[in-house]
Protein backbone atom coordinates (compact mmCIF):
# COMPACT_ATOMS: atom_id res chain seq x y z
CA UNK A 1 0.00 0.00 0.00
CA UNK A 2 1.28 3.40 -0.77
CA UNK A 3 0.84 6.23 1.24
CA UNK A 4 0.06 9.05 -1.67
CA UNK A 5 -1.31 6.74 -4.64
CA UNK A 6 -5.28 5.19 -4.52
CA UNK A 7 -4.81 1.55 -4.38
CA UNK A 8 -6.65 -0.96 -5.98
CA UNK A 9 -7.12 -4.38 -3.99
CA UNK A 10 -7.36 -7.64 -6.19
CA UNK A 11 -8.59 -10.49 -4.22
CA UNK A 12 -7.09 -13.71 -5.21
CA UNK A 13 -9.23 -16.98 -4.89
CA UNK A 14 -6.31 -19.22 -5.35
CA UNK A 15 -5.91 -19.35 -9.17
CA UNK A 16 -3.57 -17.41 -11.53
CA UNK A 17 -5.43 -14.56 -12.74
CA UNK A 18 -4.74 -11.83 -9.84
CA UNK A 19 -1.57 -11.37 -10.88
CA UNK A 20 -2.66 -10.69 -14.31
CA UNK A 21 -5.36 -7.97 -13.05
CA UNK A 22 -2.94 -6.23 -11.11
CA UNK A 23 -0.95 -5.70 -13.72
CA UNK A 24 -3.41 -3.94 -16.40
CA UNK A 25 -4.25 -2.24 -13.38
CA UNK A 26 -0.76 -0.44 -13.18
CA UNK A 27 -0.59 -0.39 -17.24
CA UNK A 28 -3.53 2.12 -16.37
CA UNK A 29 -1.41 4.30 -13.67
CA UNK A 30 -3.33 2.74 -10.68
CA UNK A 31 -1.28 1.14 -7.88
CA UNK A 32 -3.13 -2.24 -7.41
CA UNK A 33 -1.86 -5.06 -4.83
CA UNK A 34 -3.45 -8.48 -4.45
CA UNK A 35 -4.82 -9.62 -1.54
CA UNK A 36 -6.11 -12.71 0.29
CA UNK A 37 -9.59 -13.20 0.36
CA UNK A 38 -9.91 -14.16 3.81
CA UNK A 39 -9.54 -10.16 4.99
CA UNK A 40 -12.33 -9.64 6.80
CA UNK A 41 -14.32 -6.53 5.88
CA UNK A 42 -13.06 -4.72 8.93
CA UNK A 43 -9.12 -5.72 7.52
CA UNK A 44 -10.39 -4.06 3.73
CA UNK A 45 -11.47 -0.87 5.53
CA UNK A 46 -8.04 -0.18 6.83
CA UNK A 47 -6.09 -0.56 4.09
CA UNK A 48 -8.59 2.54 2.78
CA UNK A 49 -8.61 0.83 -0.86
CA UNK A 50 -9.70 3.13 -4.22
CA UNK A 51 -11.49 0.23 -5.34
CA UNK A 52 -11.56 -3.91 -4.95
CA UNK A 53 -11.35 -6.22 -7.94
CA UNK A 54 -12.66 -10.23 -7.39
CA UNK A 55 -11.04 -12.12 -9.51
CA UNK A 56 -10.84 -15.38 -11.18
CA UNK A 57 -11.03 -18.51 -9.51
CA UNK A 58 -12.08 -22.18 -9.35
CA UNK A 59 -14.60 -23.19 -11.63
CA UNK A 60 -17.88 -22.40 -9.44
CA UNK A 61 -18.89 -20.93 -6.54
CA UNK A 62 -21.40 -23.58 -6.04
CA UNK A 63 -18.48 -26.73 -4.88
CA UNK A 64 -18.10 -27.68 -1.56
CA UNK A 65 -15.38 -25.15 0.06
CA UNK A 66 -15.34 -22.95 -2.65
CA UNK A 67 -13.66 -19.68 -1.44
CA UNK A 68 -15.81 -16.30 -0.34
CA UNK A 69 -15.56 -13.39 0.87
CA UNK A 70 -16.90 -11.58 3.92
CA UNK A 71 -20.50 -10.26 2.74
CA UNK A 72 -20.22 -7.28 5.03
CA UNK A 73 -17.41 -5.96 2.27
CA UNK A 74 -20.38 -5.25 -0.23
CA UNK A 75 -21.30 -2.54 2.34
CA UNK A 76 -18.57 -0.92 2.90
CA UNK A 77 -19.06 1.72 0.22
CA UNK A 78 -16.09 0.71 -2.01
CA UNK A 79 -16.47 0.67 -5.74
CA UNK A 80 -16.00 -3.10 -6.64
CA UNK A 81 -15.59 -4.84 -9.85
CA UNK A 82 -16.05 -8.87 -10.18
CA UNK A 83 -14.16 -10.73 -12.70
CA UNK A 84 -15.20 -14.70 -13.65
CA UNK A 85 -15.61 -16.33 -10.22
CA UNK A 86 -15.65 -12.57 -8.74
CA UNK A 87 -19.01 -12.06 -11.11
CA UNK A 88 -20.15 -15.25 -9.88
CA UNK A 89 -19.21 -14.97 -6.17
CA UNK A 90 -21.12 -11.66 -6.12
CA UNK A 91 -24.20 -12.60 -8.03
CA UNK A 92 -24.22 -15.31 -5.13
CA UNK A 93 -24.09 -13.40 -1.91
CA UNK A 94 -26.26 -10.72 -2.84
CA UNK A 95 -28.70 -12.92 -4.28
CA UNK A 96 -28.92 -13.59 -7.55
CA UNK A 97 -28.72 -17.11 -9.09
CA UNK A 98 -25.55 -18.62 -9.98
CA UNK A 99 -26.67 -22.51 -11.90
CA UNK A 100 -25.59 -24.89 -14.80
CA UNK A 101 -26.57 -24.06 -18.12
CA UNK A 102 -26.56 -25.74 -21.31
CA UNK A 103 -23.16 -25.45 -21.34
CA UNK A 104 -19.72 -24.25 -20.28
CA UNK A 105 -17.82 -21.69 -22.42
CA UNK A 106 -14.07 -21.91 -22.75
CA UNK A 107 -11.87 -19.46 -25.10
CA UNK A 108 -13.28 -16.70 -27.73
CA UNK A 109 -17.02 -16.35 -27.36
CA UNK A 110 -19.07 -14.08 -29.16
CA UNK A 111 -20.32 -11.02 -26.73
CA UNK A 112 -23.92 -8.93 -26.85
CA UNK A 113 -23.77 -6.15 -24.95
CA UNK A 114 -27.26 -4.33 -24.19
CA UNK A 115 -26.35 -1.25 -22.36
CA UNK A 116 -24.69 -0.40 -19.02
CA UNK A 117 -22.05 2.17 -17.76
CA UNK A 118 -19.26 -0.33 -18.02
CA UNK A 119 -19.36 -0.79 -21.72
CA UNK A 120 -19.46 2.94 -22.66
CA UNK A 121 -18.37 3.53 -25.99
CA UNK A 122 -17.88 -0.03 -26.48
CA UNK A 123 -19.15 -2.14 -29.69
CA UNK A 124 -22.64 -4.36 -29.22
CA UNK A 125 -21.00 -7.19 -30.47
CA UNK A 126 -17.39 -7.90 -29.00
CA UNK A 127 -15.49 -11.04 -28.65
CA UNK A 128 -14.24 -11.60 -25.13
CA UNK A 129 -12.22 -14.88 -23.81
CA UNK A 130 -14.26 -16.84 -21.23
CA UNK A 131 -14.01 -19.91 -19.13
CA UNK A 132 -16.76 -21.17 -16.74
CA UNK A 133 -18.31 -24.14 -16.33
CA UNK A 134 -21.23 -22.71 -13.94
CA UNK A 135 -23.07 -19.15 -15.21
CA UNK A 136 -24.67 -15.90 -13.84
CA UNK A 137 -28.57 -17.12 -14.88
CA UNK A 138 -29.98 -14.30 -12.97
CA UNK A 139 -28.37 -10.99 -11.49
CA UNK A 140 -29.43 -10.17 -7.77
CA UNK A 141 -31.87 -7.33 -7.34
CA UNK A 142 -31.28 -3.60 -7.86
CA UNK A 143 -28.99 -4.63 -10.97
CA UNK A 144 -29.13 -4.73 -14.52
CA UNK A 145 -27.87 -7.15 -16.75
CA UNK A 146 -25.83 -5.07 -19.49
CA UNK A 147 -24.26 -8.30 -21.69
CA UNK A 148 -25.32 -11.90 -22.60
CA UNK A 149 -23.49 -14.49 -24.41
CA UNK A 150 -24.96 -17.84 -25.76
CA UNK A 151 -24.21 -19.66 -22.67
CA UNK A 152 -24.19 -16.83 -20.24
CA UNK A 153 -28.00 -14.93 -19.88
CA UNK A 154 -26.13 -12.49 -17.52
CA UNK A 155 -22.23 -12.23 -18.35
CA UNK A 156 -22.59 -8.64 -16.86
CA UNK A 157 -24.16 -7.33 -14.29
CA UNK A 158 -23.73 -3.37 -12.96
CA UNK A 159 -25.27 -0.79 -10.21
CA UNK A 160 -24.29 2.14 -9.42
CA UNK A 161 -20.67 0.97 -8.01
CA UNK A 162 -21.07 -2.62 -8.03
CA UNK A 163 -20.00 -4.18 -11.55
CA UNK A 164 -19.61 -7.68 -12.44
CA UNK A 165 -18.05 -9.71 -15.75
CA UNK A 166 -18.34 -13.36 -16.35
CA UNK A 167 -15.82 -13.02 -19.00
CA UNK A 168 -11.57 -12.56 -18.72
CA UNK A 169 -10.84 -8.55 -19.19
CA UNK A 170 -7.37 -9.37 -17.94
CA UNK A 171 -6.10 -11.41 -20.92
CA UNK A 172 -5.03 -9.84 -24.67
CA UNK A 173 -7.76 -12.15 -26.30
CA UNK A 174 -10.42 -9.75 -24.83
CA UNK A 175 -9.63 -6.90 -27.39
CA UNK A 176 -11.92 -4.00 -25.34
CA UNK A 177 -10.35 -6.15 -21.85
CA UNK A 178 -8.28 -3.08 -20.96
CA UNK A 179 -10.66 -0.47 -21.86
CA UNK A 180 -13.13 -2.61 -20.04
CA UNK A 181 -11.23 -1.93 -16.68
CA UNK A 182 -10.35 1.70 -17.28
CA UNK A 183 -13.61 2.89 -17.33
CA UNK A 184 -14.60 0.88 -14.21
CA UNK A 185 -11.37 2.77 -12.68
CA UNK A 186 -13.12 6.00 -14.11
CA UNK A 187 -16.41 5.32 -12.84
CA UNK A 188 -14.96 4.55 -9.56
CA UNK A 189 -13.91 7.79 -9.73
CA UNK A 190 -10.00 6.69 -9.17
CA UNK A 191 -7.41 9.17 -10.35
CA UNK A 192 -4.64 7.83 -12.76
CA UNK A 193 -1.94 9.13 -12.06
CA UNK A 194 0.48 6.47 -10.58
CA UNK A 195 3.90 6.57 -12.71
CA UNK A 196 7.29 5.17 -12.28
CA UNK A 197 8.46 9.06 -11.50
CA UNK A 198 6.18 8.69 -8.45
CA UNK A 199 7.69 5.02 -7.62
CA UNK A 200 10.93 7.04 -7.47
CA UNK A 201 10.20 9.74 -5.17
CA UNK A 202 8.09 7.93 -3.10
CA UNK A 203 10.48 5.02 -2.69
CA UNK A 204 13.44 7.88 -2.20
CA UNK A 205 11.52 9.77 0.65
CA UNK A 206 10.97 6.12 2.05
CA UNK A 207 14.47 5.05 1.95
CA UNK A 208 15.62 8.32 3.92
CA UNK A 209 13.24 7.94 6.67
CA UNK A 210 14.37 3.98 7.34
CA UNK A 211 17.76 4.65 6.56
CA UNK A 212 18.49 8.22 8.34
CA UNK A 213 21.92 8.95 8.82
CA UNK A 214 22.73 5.12 9.01
CA UNK A 215 24.72 3.12 6.32
CA UNK A 216 23.75 0.28 3.62
CA UNK A 217 25.27 -2.24 2.43
CA UNK A 218 23.55 -3.97 -0.92
CA UNK A 219 25.46 -7.21 -2.82
CA UNK A 220 25.43 -6.53 -6.66
CA UNK A 221 24.95 -9.53 -9.08
CA UNK A 222 25.05 -7.94 -11.84
CA UNK A 223 21.30 -8.66 -12.44
CA UNK A 224 18.49 -6.56 -12.79
CA UNK A 225 17.26 -5.96 -9.89
CA UNK A 226 20.14 -6.03 -7.38
CA UNK A 227 21.36 -3.25 -10.26
CA UNK A 228 17.98 -0.93 -10.13
CA UNK A 229 17.82 -1.34 -6.04
CA UNK A 230 21.09 -0.28 -5.45
CA UNK A 231 20.61 2.59 -7.76
CA UNK A 232 17.20 3.39 -6.59
CA UNK A 233 19.12 3.50 -2.79
CA UNK A 234 21.92 5.48 -4.12
CA UNK A 235 19.73 8.47 -5.43
CA UNK A 236 18.16 8.57 -1.50
CA UNK A 237 20.90 8.34 0.48
CA UNK A 238 24.58 8.47 -2.04
CA UNK A 239 27.83 7.81 -0.01
CA UNK A 240 25.56 6.17 2.99
CA UNK A 241 25.64 3.01 0.58
CA UNK A 242 28.56 0.67 -0.08
CA UNK A 243 28.12 -2.31 -2.77
CA UNK A 244 29.74 -5.12 -2.70
CA UNK A 245 30.12 -7.06 -6.44
CA UNK A 246 31.81 -10.51 -5.59
CA UNK A 247 33.41 -11.46 -8.37
CA UNK A 248 33.30 -15.12 -8.79
CA UNK A 249 35.35 -15.77 -11.86
CA UNK A 250 31.61 -17.54 -12.98
CA UNK A 251 30.03 -14.58 -14.78
CA UNK A 252 29.22 -13.99 -18.64
CA UNK A 253 32.06 -12.50 -20.85
CA UNK A 254 33.07 -8.87 -19.70
CA UNK A 255 30.23 -8.74 -17.69
CA UNK A 256 32.42 -8.29 -13.82
CA UNK A 257 33.60 -5.10 -15.86
CA UNK A 258 30.88 -3.77 -17.49
CA UNK A 259 29.24 -4.22 -13.30
CA UNK A 260 32.37 -2.02 -12.34
CA UNK A 261 32.37 -0.02 -15.03
CA UNK A 262 28.01 0.90 -14.71
CA UNK A 263 28.31 1.54 -11.00
CA UNK A 264 31.94 2.73 -9.89
CA UNK A 265 32.50 5.21 -12.95
CA UNK A 266 29.25 6.21 -14.12
CA UNK A 267 26.67 6.06 -11.28
CA UNK A 268 29.52 7.31 -8.89
CA UNK A 269 28.24 4.41 -6.41
CA UNK A 270 30.86 3.29 -3.80
CA UNK A 271 31.37 -0.05 -4.64
CA UNK A 272 33.95 -2.89 -3.23
CA UNK A 273 34.91 -5.00 -6.00
CA UNK A 274 36.01 -8.87 -4.48
CA UNK A 275 38.57 -10.50 -7.26
CA UNK A 276 37.43 -13.96 -5.83
CA UNK A 277 37.88 -16.35 -9.16
CA UNK A 278 40.65 -17.57 -7.79
CA UNK A 279 39.23 -18.31 -4.49
CA UNK A 280 36.08 -20.02 -6.61
CA UNK A 281 38.45 -22.06 -8.60
CA UNK A 282 40.32 -23.70 -5.76
CA UNK A 283 37.10 -24.27 -3.83
CA UNK A 284 35.50 -26.28 -7.47
CA UNK A 285 38.92 -28.28 -8.03
CA UNK A 286 37.51 -31.80 -8.27
CA UNK A 287 34.05 -30.92 -7.61
CA UNK A 288 31.69 -32.67 -10.15
CA UNK A 289 28.36 -33.24 -8.56
CA UNK A 290 25.84 -30.75 -9.64
CA UNK A 291 24.43 -29.91 -6.09
CA UNK A 292 27.58 -30.13 -4.57
CA UNK A 293 29.13 -28.02 -7.06
CA UNK A 294 25.80 -25.27 -5.94
CA UNK A 295 26.52 -25.66 -2.43
CA UNK A 296 30.55 -25.00 -2.70
CA UNK A 297 29.73 -21.80 -5.03
CA UNK A 298 26.98 -20.72 -2.66
CA UNK A 299 28.92 -21.36 0.99
CA UNK A 300 31.67 -19.52 -0.52
CA UNK A 301 30.14 -16.44 -1.80
CA UNK A 302 27.83 -16.27 1.39
CA UNK A 303 31.68 -16.33 3.18
CA UNK A 304 33.10 -13.84 1.22
CA UNK A 305 30.48 -11.35 1.67
CA UNK A 306 30.11 -11.29 5.20
CA UNK A 307 34.32 -11.30 5.27
CA UNK A 308 34.09 -7.75 3.26
CA UNK A 309 30.34 -6.35 4.78
CA UNK A 310 32.22 -6.97 8.37
CA UNK A 311 34.77 -4.70 6.98
CA UNK A 312 32.06 -1.64 6.34
CA UNK A 313 31.77 -0.11 10.03
CA UNK A 314 28.75 0.51 11.08
CA UNK A 315 26.58 -1.19 8.26
CA UNK A 316 23.42 -1.78 9.51
CA UNK A 317 21.01 -1.89 6.39
CA UNK A 318 21.05 -4.30 3.75
CA UNK A 319 19.50 -3.83 0.40
CA UNK A 320 18.00 -5.84 -1.63
CA UNK A 321 16.24 -6.48 -4.80
CA UNK A 322 12.99 -8.57 -3.85
CA UNK A 323 10.53 -7.89 -6.02
CA UNK A 324 6.65 -8.24 -6.45
CA UNK A 325 6.30 -11.69 -7.15
CA UNK A 326 8.52 -13.25 -4.61
CA UNK A 327 6.45 -11.57 -2.11
CA UNK A 328 3.10 -12.63 -3.44
CA UNK A 329 4.77 -16.66 -3.97
CA UNK A 330 6.34 -16.36 -0.30
CA UNK A 331 2.87 -15.42 1.15
CA UNK A 332 4.08 -12.82 2.46
CA UNK A 333 1.55 -10.62 4.67
CA UNK A 334 -2.12 -10.35 2.56
CA UNK A 335 -0.39 -11.90 -0.13
CA UNK A 336 -1.33 -15.08 -0.82
CA UNK A 337 0.29 -18.37 -1.40
CA UNK A 338 0.35 -18.91 -5.45
CA UNK A 339 3.07 -21.16 -6.06
CA UNK A 340 6.19 -22.44 -4.73
CA UNK A 341 9.40 -19.94 -4.41
CA UNK A 342 12.09 -20.69 -6.21
CA UNK A 343 14.90 -21.07 -4.50
CA UNK A 344 17.27 -17.94 -6.09
CA UNK A 345 20.24 -18.96 -3.32
CA UNK A 346 20.66 -15.51 -1.74
CA UNK A 347 22.50 -14.48 1.57
CA UNK A 348 21.29 -15.95 4.92
CA UNK A 349 18.48 -14.85 7.06
CA UNK A 350 20.10 -15.15 9.95
CA UNK A 351 22.20 -12.13 8.99
CA UNK A 352 22.08 -9.20 11.07
CA UNK A 353 20.85 -6.54 8.94
CA UNK A 354 17.47 -4.72 8.72
CA UNK A 355 16.32 -4.97 5.49
CA UNK A 356 15.40 -2.06 3.06
CA UNK A 357 13.50 -3.71 -0.25
CA UNK A 358 12.68 -0.58 -2.82
CA UNK A 359 11.37 -2.77 -5.29
CA UNK A 360 9.04 -5.26 -3.05
CA UNK A 361 5.66 -3.89 -4.77
CA UNK A 362 7.09 -3.85 -8.34
CA UNK A 363 6.76 -6.71 -11.06
CA UNK A 364 9.54 -7.39 -13.49
CA UNK A 365 8.95 -5.19 -16.23
CA UNK A 366 8.37 -2.13 -14.08
CA UNK A 367 11.65 -2.83 -12.27
CA UNK A 368 13.37 -2.24 -15.26
CA UNK A 369 11.38 1.04 -16.22
CA UNK A 370 12.69 2.31 -12.94
CA UNK A 371 16.01 1.38 -14.16
CA UNK A 372 16.26 2.88 -17.45
CA UNK A 373 14.52 6.43 -15.59
CA UNK A 374 17.84 6.27 -13.44
CA UNK A 375 19.83 6.07 -16.18
CA UNK A 376 20.98 2.62 -16.33
CA UNK A 377 22.65 1.02 -19.21
CA UNK A 378 20.24 -0.93 -21.34
CA UNK A 379 22.05 -3.86 -21.37
CA UNK A 380 21.85 -4.08 -17.67
CA UNK A 381 17.86 -3.45 -17.59
CA UNK A 382 17.60 -5.77 -20.07
CA UNK A 383 19.68 -8.54 -19.00
CA UNK A 384 18.05 -12.42 -18.91
CA UNK A 385 17.37 -14.40 -15.89
CA UNK A 386 21.00 -15.69 -14.86
CA UNK A 387 21.65 -18.11 -12.03
CA UNK A 388 23.45 -17.28 -9.35
CA UNK A 389 25.87 -19.94 -9.19
CA UNK A 390 27.02 -18.81 -12.66
CA UNK A 391 28.48 -20.57 -15.48
CA UNK A 392 29.11 -23.26 -12.73
CA UNK A 393 26.37 -24.69 -13.44
CA UNK A 394 26.64 -24.32 -17.28
CA UNK A 395 30.05 -26.32 -17.36
CA UNK A 396 28.83 -29.96 -17.07
CA UNK A 397 31.81 -32.11 -14.57
CA UNK A 398 34.58 -30.08 -13.09
CA UNK A 399 35.07 -26.16 -13.58
CA UNK A 400 38.60 -24.84 -14.66
CA UNK A 401 39.24 -21.61 -15.31
CA UNK A 402 40.36 -22.73 -19.23
CA UNK A 403 36.95 -24.21 -19.21
CA UNK A 404 35.28 -20.56 -18.33
CA UNK A 405 36.98 -19.28 -21.07
CA UNK A 406 35.83 -21.38 -23.71
CA UNK A 407 32.09 -21.28 -22.18
CA UNK A 408 32.78 -17.26 -21.60
CA UNK A 409 33.76 -16.87 -25.75
CA UNK A 410 30.95 -19.51 -26.97
CA UNK A 411 28.05 -17.83 -24.86
CA UNK A 412 29.06 -14.60 -25.95
CA UNK A 413 28.57 -15.76 -29.95
CA UNK A 414 25.33 -16.84 -29.11
CA UNK A 415 23.95 -13.77 -27.74
CA UNK A 416 25.27 -12.03 -29.80
CA UNK A 417 23.87 -13.39 -32.56
CA UNK A 418 20.51 -13.66 -31.22
CA UNK A 419 20.82 -9.69 -31.02
CA UNK A 420 21.38 -8.93 -34.52
CA UNK A 421 18.40 -11.31 -35.39
CA UNK A 422 16.59 -8.81 -32.89
CA UNK A 423 15.24 -12.32 -30.75
CA UNK A 424 16.73 -11.32 -27.74
CA UNK A 425 13.79 -9.60 -26.07
CA UNK A 426 11.41 -12.53 -27.08
CA UNK A 427 14.22 -15.27 -25.85
CA UNK A 428 13.28 -15.83 -21.79
CA UNK A 429 17.40 -16.88 -21.56
CA UNK A 430 19.54 -17.92 -24.71
CA UNK A 431 23.10 -19.45 -23.78
CA UNK A 432 26.02 -22.19 -24.19
CA UNK A 433 26.59 -25.35 -22.28
CA UNK A 434 29.91 -27.08 -21.93
CA UNK A 435 29.40 -31.03 -21.51
CA UNK A 436 31.98 -32.64 -19.99
CA UNK A 437 33.08 -34.63 -23.11
CA UNK A 438 34.91 -34.74 -26.47
CA UNK A 439 34.15 -35.87 -30.08
CA UNK A 440 36.19 -35.90 -33.24
CA UNK A 441 36.17 -33.80 -36.54
CA UNK A 442 37.76 -32.63 -38.94
CA UNK A 443 39.04 -28.52 -39.74
CA UNK A 444 40.94 -28.45 -42.84
CA UNK A 445 42.72 -31.24 -43.25
CA UNK A 446 43.48 -31.65 -39.40
CA UNK A 447 41.53 -34.21 -36.94
CA UNK A 448 40.19 -32.32 -34.21
CA UNK A 449 38.90 -33.75 -30.92
CA UNK A 450 37.12 -31.19 -29.04
CA UNK A 451 33.79 -30.18 -26.81
CA UNK A 452 31.01 -29.71 -28.04
CA UNK A 453 28.78 -26.80 -26.89
CA UNK A 454 25.09 -27.00 -26.73
CA UNK A 455 22.90 -24.25 -27.66
CA UNK A 456 20.18 -23.50 -25.12
CA UNK A 457 17.57 -20.67 -25.65
CA UNK A 458 14.22 -20.89 -24.35
CA UNK A 459 10.93 -18.97 -24.10
CA UNK A 460 8.75 -18.60 -21.03
CA UNK A 461 6.60 -16.25 -18.78
CA UNK A 462 8.26 -17.32 -15.71
CA UNK A 463 10.76 -19.80 -15.64
CA UNK A 464 8.10 -22.43 -13.96
CA UNK A 465 7.77 -23.86 -17.38
CA UNK A 466 9.38 -23.05 -20.28
CA UNK A 467 9.40 -23.99 -24.48
CA UNK A 468 12.55 -24.18 -26.40
CA UNK A 469 12.71 -21.43 -28.73
CA UNK A 470 12.18 -22.15 -32.66
CA UNK A 471 14.93 -20.00 -33.67
CA UNK A 472 15.33 -19.85 -37.09
CA UNK A 473 17.54 -22.38 -38.82
CA UNK A 474 20.18 -19.50 -40.22
CA UNK A 475 20.70 -17.99 -36.94
CA UNK A 476 21.73 -20.94 -35.63
CA UNK A 477 23.72 -22.09 -38.72
CA UNK A 478 25.43 -18.34 -37.80
CA UNK A 479 25.91 -19.05 -34.66
CA UNK A 480 26.98 -22.86 -34.84
CA UNK A 481 30.43 -21.60 -37.60
CA UNK A 482 31.34 -18.64 -35.69
CA UNK A 483 31.25 -21.03 -32.22
CA UNK A 484 33.70 -23.80 -34.35
CA UNK A 485 35.61 -20.51 -35.92
CA UNK A 486 35.82 -18.43 -33.51
CA UNK A 487 36.05 -20.58 -30.06
CA UNK A 488 39.32 -22.79 -29.50
CA UNK A 489 38.42 -26.06 -28.01
CA UNK A 490 34.81 -26.77 -29.58
CA UNK A 491 34.53 -28.59 -32.62
CA UNK A 492 30.81 -29.37 -32.58
CA UNK A 493 28.05 -27.58 -31.71
CA UNK A 494 24.12 -28.92 -30.93
CA UNK A 495 20.80 -27.52 -30.31
CA UNK A 496 18.73 -28.10 -27.15
CA UNK A 497 15.00 -29.21 -28.12
CA UNK A 498 13.66 -30.00 -24.47
CA UNK A 499 10.73 -27.98 -23.13
CA UNK A 500 10.28 -27.67 -18.93
CA UNK A 501 9.04 -30.13 -18.45
CA UNK A 502 10.67 -32.50 -18.13
CA UNK A 503 13.89 -30.74 -18.58
CA UNK A 504 14.99 -28.19 -16.59
CA UNK A 505 16.58 -24.55 -18.03
CA UNK A 506 19.76 -24.65 -16.71
CA UNK A 507 21.64 -28.21 -17.19
CA UNK A 508 22.66 -28.36 -13.47
P1 LIG B 1 15.62 -24.26 -13.92
O1 LIG B 1 16.98 -24.71 -14.36
O2 LIG B 1 15.24 -24.78 -12.56
O3 LIG B 1 15.74 -22.68 -13.76
O4 LIG B 1 14.56 -24.52 -14.95
C1 LIG B 1 14.65 -21.81 -13.62
C2 LIG B 1 15.17 -20.39 -13.63
O5 LIG B 1 15.93 -20.09 -12.47
C3 LIG B 1 17.26 -19.73 -12.81
N1 LIG B 1 18.12 -20.34 -11.81
C4 LIG B 1 18.62 -19.71 -10.73
N2 LIG B 1 18.49 -18.44 -10.33
N3 LIG B 1 19.87 -18.89 -8.46
C5 LIG B 1 19.13 -18.02 -9.21
O6 LIG B 1 19.03 -16.85 -8.84
C6 LIG B 1 20.04 -20.20 -8.79
O7 LIG B 1 20.69 -20.95 -8.11
C7 LIG B 1 19.37 -20.61 -9.99
N4 LIG B 1 19.31 -21.80 -10.64
C8 LIG B 1 18.52 -21.62 -11.75
C9 LIG B 1 17.46 -20.25 -14.21
O8 LIG B 1 18.47 -19.54 -14.91
C10 LIG B 1 16.09 -20.08 -14.80
O9 LIG B 1 15.84 -18.74 -15.17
Amino acid sequence: MTETNPTVLVVDFGAQYAQLIARRVREANVFSEIVSHDLTAEEVASLRPAGVILSGGPKSVRIEGAPTIDPDIYELDIPILGICYGAQLIARQLGGTVSQFEAGEYGRTSLQVTGGNLFDGQPAEQDVWMSHFDCITEAPEGFTVTAATKNAPAAAFENDRIFAVQYHPEVSHTPYGQQTIERWLDLAGIDRAWTMTNVIEEQVAAIRSQVGKGRAICGLSGGVDSAVAAALVHKAIGHQLTCVFVDTGLMRKNEGEQVVETFQKTQGIELIHVKAAEEFFTTLEGVTEPEAKRKAIGELFIRIFERTSGGIEDARFLVQGTLYPDVIESGDKHAATIKSHHNVGGLPEDMDFELVEPLRTLFKDEVRSVGTELGLPEEIVWRQPFPGPGLGVRIIGEVTPEKVLILQEADFIVRDELQKAGLEREIWQAFAVLPDIRSVGVMGDERTYGYPCIIRAVTSEDAMTADWARIPFDVLEAMSSRIINEVNGINRVAYDITSKPPGTIEWE
